[in-house]
């Protein structure tokens, strides 16, 4: 019963973290892990805030199937999310497995008629990335779905053989367990099981993730549920954001404070509001994760959730995030988020009643006093200025300027990767030699030319080779296997490449994708 079960648990850990608690702890300063490295600096992965849609949000967990998750994926690649970077999608606690008397998980196949490999696939087939769910604790939150607990190294096992890309992690039912041991019996499971994975913890701040897990994941809630499913709920998203500002010096690339899945497009949010959330999520460097029903979006929720200048602030690669600089309880200036071109976002976000005028100057937001200065306009999409000491926005309630100022007239995008697909299926069927190869082929929507993909030469089995092809917008990896000398069955690998942005320096998170051989026939020489 997810609307009711564990709810006063979490107000009461949403109270304390967006209270006393986290003022001390804020104040403390760094992370306390902060010196080892982080769980990113070996996979490469989250460098960037992972972007994606996950259904709970909207559809809580009961109607959850192979159809509709299948649907959200159609609409997902139909309605441009997935050219402006959404890649993460799958179901979330949608009774999607139980344990089998052997201890391993099984797929529930009446909701999941393919198997939850199969929902993989299909998800991978279509270029994107395959998310799943579980919880630390003895059973899930809505008490459906078995909990890691002892379990962790057989499950975790289960989740790489479906082919998850990412593993959201939640903490119901997980009394009397020590939540530092806990995620990190669970990141080592992780790694034992050989397959890189986005590891997103869900304790809404309990335990204080954002001081520890930056070793052992990649992003972590730091609040309580932004709605109950199916309605939106505007003054529980600004509590979040308000409570996850004050994160800010935690996060990091590859170390991601996580106020929730969006609630953008839903019902109970109007077209500014969206807006604005969007933009305070993107100012906070924060996962993207779309919640609503994207097979039923307005034109406003699709124009919101695909710009990609604000996505641009949220996927810059200084991974820094923006906090508030100062609230005047109508109007709060939100700033500190250098971006790779030496530009710098801000956002002034007005609470008041009326349409205003607010100012920011130049020194607010971290240049000089005398600085000449270029502002775009990241909704409307227009550049003014240079203009002396300040920038004046007219605002009007509920609504944000959401403004990127430059020294320049150029405002760059970071790179934002689109592929075509991250599953390549290769079958032998003769009996004779043959040369077999399949691609898959890289967009990057940012503004500058990546340099060529270089691929892991340990990520290779020997009987496949990698070349690739193409560069700046439109880069191919095309693999090839020489069937000669292989026996008949299946063989699978894990291709990893890496990259750099080109203005920053700054290495990309790296990018994986599966091969999966079929030989049917011996093939001999
Ligand atoms: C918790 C999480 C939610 C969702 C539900 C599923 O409440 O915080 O995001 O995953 O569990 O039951």
């Amino acid at each position: 019963m997810p609307t009711t079960r564990g709810t006063m648990r979490r107000s009461l850990v949403f109270i304390l973290v967006s209270g006393v608690a986290l003022s001390v702890l804020v104040a403390s300063g760094r992370p306390q892990d902060a010196r080892t490295q982080t769980h990113a600096e070996v996979d490469g992965l989250a460098l960037t805030p992972p972007m994606g849609w996950y259904p709970w949000n909207i559809f809580g967990e009961e109607p959850q199937t192979e159809k509709l998750i299948r649907e959200i994926v159609d609409a997902l690649v139909a309605s441009e999310l997935k050219d402006a970077g959404y890649a993460y999608v799958g179901p979330d606690e949608g009774i999607c497995f139980s344990r089998g008397p052997d201890g391993k998980l099984v797929s529930n196949l009446v909701r999941y008629p393919s198997g939850l490999r199969g929902l993989g696939d299909y998800i991978h087939g279509k270029g994107l990335k395959y998310a799943l769910y579980t919880d630390a604790g003895s059973k899930t939150c809505s008490t459906a779905m078995p909990g890691t607990k002892g379990h962790e190294f057989e499950d975790m096992r289960a989740f790489a053989d479906w082919r998850a890309d990412y593993i959201k992690i939640d903490w119901c039912n997980s009394e009397g367990q020590d939540i530092v041991k806990t995620y990190s019996l669970l990141a080592e499971a992780q790694r034992a099981a050989g397959r890189p994975v986005v590891h997103s913890l869900c304790s809404w701040g309990e335990g204080y993730p954002w001081r520890w897990a930056g070793a052992i994941g990649h992003m972590w809630r730091t609040t309580s549920d932004i709605c109950a499913p199916g309605q939106a709920d505007w003054a529980r998203a600004l509590r979040i954001a308000f409570a996850n500002e004050k994160l800010a010096p935690f996060a990091g690339p590859g170390r991601w404070n996580d106020p929730d899945m969006m609630v953008v497009g839903m019902p109970g949010l109007s077209e500014v509001q969206s807006r604005s959330l969007f933009s305070l999520w993107c100012m906070m460097a924060s996962p993207l994760i779309a919640g609503n029903d994207l097979r039923d979006m307005t034109r406003p929720t699709i124009d919101i959730l695909t710009n990609l200048e604000a996505i641009a602030v949220d996927q810059d690669p200084l991974g820094a995030q923006g906090h508030v600089v100062w609230n005047d309880g109508n109007v709060s200036l939100w700033a500190g988020k250098p971006l790779f071109d030496g530009s710098r976002a801000a956002l002034l976000f007005y609470q008041g009643k009326y349409r205003a005028q607010q100012r920011i100057t130049w020194e607010e937001i971290g240049f000089a006093a005398a600085d000449e200065l270029y502002v775009r306009n990241l909704w409307t999409h227009e550049t003014s200025g240079p203009h002396a000491g300040g920038f004046s926005a007219s605002v009007g309630p509920g609504d944000v300027a959401f403004l990127r100022i430059s020294k320049t007239k150029d405002f760059p995008i970071p790179p934002i990767l689109v592929a075509d697909t991250y599953l390549v299926s290769l079958r032998a069927a003769g009996s004779r030699p043959e040369k077999l190869a399949g691609t898959v082929t890289v967009l990057n929507k940012g503004s500058a030319d990546l340099p060529p993909w270089r691929v892991d030469p340990k990520s290779l089995p020997p009987w496949l080779s990698v070349a690739v092809t193409g560069s700046g917008k439109s880069q191919t990896f095309v693999n090839t296997v020489m069937t000669a000398g292989l026996k008949r069955g299946s063989a699978h690998a894990v291709v990893r490449a890496d990259n750099v942005e080109p203005i920053s320096g700054r290495p990309m998170s790296a990018l994986y994708y599966d091969v999966d051989l079929e030989v049917v026939r011996n093939v001999r020489r």
